[in-house]
């Protein structure tokens, strides 16, 4: 089966075609539009300017997907397409790309929870011995997330942030040590060389025995330490230290509770997905942390970890092979929780 995978519920205009019969995949294209260019001077992701410019990449991107696959449109068995979650104008231009397409090819149209997606980044990997069960933790701008996934379409939401996502930790904390958007790779840049026990920074709910986060003190505690006691110059090594001990903050839940969450379930697996997953002292002590408790742990390729149009044709095809029938008149869901796509 071959199936098109349409994904615009943020900031990246994506889509991929994939070939295969629900357990085996091959990728015949992914393309990716990112903004980065529209929405560095806001420090953060402007809706309307996402939706604008969606609408803009939405054809192009689809058609260069399908030219780079070598395939027709009239050959596709399916359109997947991302529903939810996400900005509403933004998700949308590609439900109304795909709702299209499906009308007027006549083929089935798949409604893809975008999480869900994230959660087939390992099965997209080339990673042949790779199976559910499995934890995931899914790390991006909008998510903070551990997923018990114990098979296609049965996944349980194990513990979630309660306000800001870690990815937007990252933003935030750069703006305010005066870094460029996105902030991720600014903090850790500058914490290559820092020193990250020189600051005590907070690190929120390590001792619940819930698989929640909390990164909005982390956040307060920052903001008030560089009232008080500056930031010192652009590249300086009292910034660097600055960086590394709060990007030290942030991780370390992450590495904590991932394991624990393993523990609790019994998984000897551990995805890493979205955007944080790039950061390479995340990997650092989580590959340390996981050796030691017996977890194997897997940090796909990070084009396959950030939004892309491939992980909904995944979900999309598997949903096919199951003998999913699709619904042409689908709509965008911009608020869909995991939970309620297993009710
Ligand atoms: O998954 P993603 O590309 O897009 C969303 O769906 O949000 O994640 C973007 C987030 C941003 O907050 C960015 O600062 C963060 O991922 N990020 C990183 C790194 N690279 C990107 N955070 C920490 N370290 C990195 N190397
Ligand atoms: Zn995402």
């Amino acid at each position: 089966m071959r199936i098109l995978g349409i994904e615009s519920s943020c900031d990246e205009t994506a889509a991929a075609v994939l070939e295969g019969d629900g357990r085996a995949f091959a990728i015949l294209a992914n393309v990716v539009h990112g903004q980065l260019d529209i929405h560095a001077d806001f420090g953060g992701v402007v809706p309307e300017l996402a939706s604008r410019a969606h609408i803009r990449n939405i054809g192009p991107v689809v058609a260069t997907a399908l030219a780079q696959a070598r395939v027709s449109e009239g050959s596709l068995d399916g359109i997947a397409v991302t529903v939810g979650p996400g900005l509403v104008g933004a998700l949308l231009v590609g439900v109304a790309m795909a709702r299209g397409m499906a009308m007027a090819l006549g083929r089935p149209l798949l409604a893809i929870h975008h999480m869900e997606g994230h959660l087939m980044s390992p099965f997209l990997a080339g990673v042949t011995d790779f199976a559910f069960p499995f934890v995931a933790l899914l790390v991006s701008g909008g998510h903070t997330l551990l997923v018990h996934a114990l098979d296609f379409a049965r996944y349980q939401v194990l513990g979630q942030t309660r306000d800001d996502s870690v990815g937007e930790a990252f933003d935030k904390g750069a703006r305010m040590l005066g870094l460029t958007y996105p902030g991720g790779p600014a903090i850790a840049q500058l914490a290559l060389h820092g020193n990250p026990h020189a600051f005590a920074f907070p690190r929120a709910m390590l001792d619940r025995t819930r698989h929640d986060f909390s990164y909005s003190g982390l956040k307060t505690a920052l903001r008030t330490f560089l009232e008080r006691e500056g930031a010192g110059e652009v590249g300086s090594i009292r910034q660097q230290d600055i960086a590394a001990s709060f990007q030290e903050a942030l991780i370390e839940p992450l590495v904590i509770k991932s394991l624990a969450a393993c523990r609790t379930v019994g998984a000897q697996r551990l995805v890493v997905a979205g955007g944080v997953g790039a950061n390479q002292r995340l990997r650092e002590r989580l590959t340390q942390a996981a050796e030691v408790a017996g977890v194997r742990v897997l940090f796909p390729p990070v084009g396959l970890c950030t939004d892309n149009g491939a992980m909904i044709a995944c979900a999309g095809l598997r949903r096919l092979a199951a003998g999913a029938r699709g619904d042409t008149h689908l709509n965008a869901r911009p608020r869909w929780s995991l939970a309620e796509l297993m009710a």
